[in-house]
């Protein structure tokens, strides 16, 4: 068994497409020898089948695999085999539970993708999952699964997942609610809790807490901001709420021995193809700029749809119930729109009757008034260039009565 090696070395970012024919003639026949040493020798009629099916070479480029295309829309099963067999390995032995955590094998592509995996030197389809592709040399890149390590890795820095997850918030808000006297099997205890409304925000932080907050802390910013900032806009610590990266909390519960559906095997059900994403507030140059080395924080940025600066960890915000801003019951979470949080929800404190009791939604609504070049910049990195939408003008107008 060919370990997973945590290597940070340097993921090749072209392969040198120039060897020389004979050192492609040998690294094709070892690559054909590893192929053939692992049984991948197909009987005659499949053969001759998947000859016919085997996909066009030339418009496709190999080197990303892609959930969405037609061809791979197969069983999860067929290619994620669960657990894998580095499940026990790849977490300190205390943290570890079976869970899939290496790439699919070579089965799982060759039927389709003969000509592929003997084309090139090294073909570049090995790249998908191999850092040093050879037939002596199996180091694969870190597992998507678990994060902790993949964001590590070259691969996992620029990685961008193809699904969200669909996660049903009112199911398990009632599981909370629900409890019986003596509890029930599968009931987390860090769910348990005394009052029912309590119950629903405590559960709250099972699963998100305050991202880099800033605590006792003096640097207020997530990374050094430039000397002369003044009032410009940079990151603070406490901006972000975390959600779960992996399947360590889900699975406390969904897992075979309380034969709780879905089951850890059931990917599909819990993991959605990513529909086509709407757009965000959030300024790609501006992030660049603060070299902000945290993959989980940057992907919670860049899907921030309602408010690209809101601060969590904020003295007016930090002790608001959850339920000011979020309405959990509507909620779909593989439906990015569904998530977005009103207006309204910042109303009560950012709209006022008049301007002149310091609204930031009225200041900058007039602002815009009197000049139409007006960039609202309270609340949004990107949207504020944009036109007042309709929900803004009416939340000032409610105030106003
Ligand atoms: C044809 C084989 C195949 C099938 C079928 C397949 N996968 Fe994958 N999956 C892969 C490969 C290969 C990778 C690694 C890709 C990479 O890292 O670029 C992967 C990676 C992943 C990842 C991590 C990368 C990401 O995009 O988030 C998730 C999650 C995942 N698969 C879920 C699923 C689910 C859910 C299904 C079923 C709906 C499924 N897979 C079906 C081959 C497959
Ligand atoms: C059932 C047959 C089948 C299986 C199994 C399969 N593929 Fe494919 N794959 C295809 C076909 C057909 C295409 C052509 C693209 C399309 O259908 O959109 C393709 C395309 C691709 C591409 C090119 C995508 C692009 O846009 O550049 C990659 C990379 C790829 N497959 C990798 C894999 C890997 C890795 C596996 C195994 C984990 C795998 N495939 C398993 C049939 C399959
Ligand atoms: C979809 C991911 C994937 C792709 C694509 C892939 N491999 Fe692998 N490779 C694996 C996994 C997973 C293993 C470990 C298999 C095991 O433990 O049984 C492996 C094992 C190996 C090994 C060790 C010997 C063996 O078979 O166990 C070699 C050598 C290897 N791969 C080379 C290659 C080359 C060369 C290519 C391209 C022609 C390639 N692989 C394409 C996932 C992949
Ligand atoms: C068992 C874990 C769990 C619990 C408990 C939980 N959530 Fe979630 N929550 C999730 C997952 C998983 C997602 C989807 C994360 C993703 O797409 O990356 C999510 C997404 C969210 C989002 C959307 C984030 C976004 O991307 O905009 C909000 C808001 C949210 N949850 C609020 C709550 C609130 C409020 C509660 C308490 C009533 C709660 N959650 C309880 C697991 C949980
Ligand atoms: C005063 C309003 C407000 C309150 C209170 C609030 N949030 Fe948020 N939350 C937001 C806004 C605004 C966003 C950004 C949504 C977007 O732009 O997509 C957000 C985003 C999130 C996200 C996605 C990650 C992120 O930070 O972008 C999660 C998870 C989340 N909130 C959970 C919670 C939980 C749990 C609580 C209660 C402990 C809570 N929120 C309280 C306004 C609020
Ligand atoms: C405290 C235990 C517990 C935890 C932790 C938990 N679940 Fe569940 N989940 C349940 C129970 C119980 C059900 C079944 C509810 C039912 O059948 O009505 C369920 C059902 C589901 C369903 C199917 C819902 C439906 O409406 O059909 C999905 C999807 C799901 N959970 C995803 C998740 C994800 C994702 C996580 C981790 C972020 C998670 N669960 C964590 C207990 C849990
Ligand atoms: C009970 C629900 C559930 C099931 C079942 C499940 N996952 Fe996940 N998975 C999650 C959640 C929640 C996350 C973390 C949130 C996220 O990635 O958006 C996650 C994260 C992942 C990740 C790492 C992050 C990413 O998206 O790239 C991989 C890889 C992954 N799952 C693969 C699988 C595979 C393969 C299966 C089936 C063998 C599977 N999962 C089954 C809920 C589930
Ligand atoms: C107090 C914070 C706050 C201020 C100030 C604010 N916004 Fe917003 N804005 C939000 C929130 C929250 C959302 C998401 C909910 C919504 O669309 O109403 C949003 C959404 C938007 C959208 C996306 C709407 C859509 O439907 O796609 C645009 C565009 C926008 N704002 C522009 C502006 C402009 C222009 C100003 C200045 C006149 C402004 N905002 C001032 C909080 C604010
Ligand atoms: C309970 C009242 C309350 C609610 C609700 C509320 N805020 Fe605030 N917020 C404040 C106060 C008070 C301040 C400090 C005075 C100011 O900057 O206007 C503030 C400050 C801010 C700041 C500036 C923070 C800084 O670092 O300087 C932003 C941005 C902001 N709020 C966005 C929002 C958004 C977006 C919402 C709705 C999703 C919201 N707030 C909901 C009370 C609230």
């Amino acid at each position: 068994m060919v370990l997973l090696r945590m290597e940070n070395r340097q993921l090749p970012m072209k392969f040198n497409y120039r060897f020389k024919t004979v050192r492609s003639l040998i690294v094709a026949a070892g690559v054909l020898a590893v192929l053939v040493g692992a049984q991948f020798v197909l009987s005659g009629s499949v053969r001759a089948n998947l000859e016919n099916e085997s996909p066009p070479l030339k418009d496709f480029k190999y080197t990303d695999f892609p959930h969405s295309a037609k061809a791979h829309r197969l069983e999860c099963s067929t290619c994620h085999k669960f657990p894998s067999d580095n499940w026990k390995k790849v977490r300190p032995e205390a943290d570890a539970f079976p869970d899939i955590t290496d790439y699919p094998k070579h089965q799982s592509c060759v039927n389709c993708h003969k000509q592929e995996f003997f084309r090139g030197a090294p073909p570049k389809i090995c790249s998908i999952c191999h850092v040093n592709p050879s037939p002596r040399d199996s180091t694969r890149h870190p597992y998507p699964n678990p994060r902790e390590l993949f964001d590590l890795s070259p691969k996992g820095k620029v990685a961008e997942s193809d699904f969200l997850v669909g996660f049903p918030h009112t199911t398990h808000v009632d599981i909370v609610s629900q409890r019986g006297p003596a509890g029930s099997a599968f009931i987390n205890a860090a769910f348990t809790r005394p009052s029912r409304r309590l119950a629903g925000e405590e559960s709250c932080s099972v699963c998100h807490k305050t991202m880099m907050p800033q605590g006792d802390s003096k640097d207020e910013y997530v990374t050094p901001p430039p000397p002369k900032l003044g009032d410009a806009f940079w990151l603070k610590k406490g901006t972000f709420k975390t959600a779960p990266i992996g399947h360590t909390t889900c699975f406390t519960c969904h897992n075979a021995d309380s034969g709780l559906t879905p089951a850890p095997s059931d990917c599909g059900t819990c993991h959605k193809l990513k529909p086509d994403m709407p757009p965000t507030d959030f300024d790609a140059k501006l992030a660049d700029s603060m070299k902000i080395d945290n993959k989980v924080m940057m992907d919670a940025w860049r899907r921030r749809e309602s408010a690209g600066k809101f601060q969590h960890e904020f003295f007016a915000h930090v002790d608001l119930d959850c339920a000011t801003c979020h309405n959990v019951t509507e909620m779909k979470t593989d439906v990015p729109l569904t998530l977005r949080v009103s207006i309204n929800g910042c109303a009560t404190c950012h709209a006022t009757p008049t301007s002149n009791d310091g609204g930031a939604i009225n200041l900058e609504i007039d602002s815009r008034k009197a000049d139409k070049s007006f960039t609202c910049v309270k609340c949004h990195l990107t949207y504020g260039k944009l036109p007042v939408p309709e929900s803004h003008t009416k939340a000032v107008i409610a105030a106003g009565n």
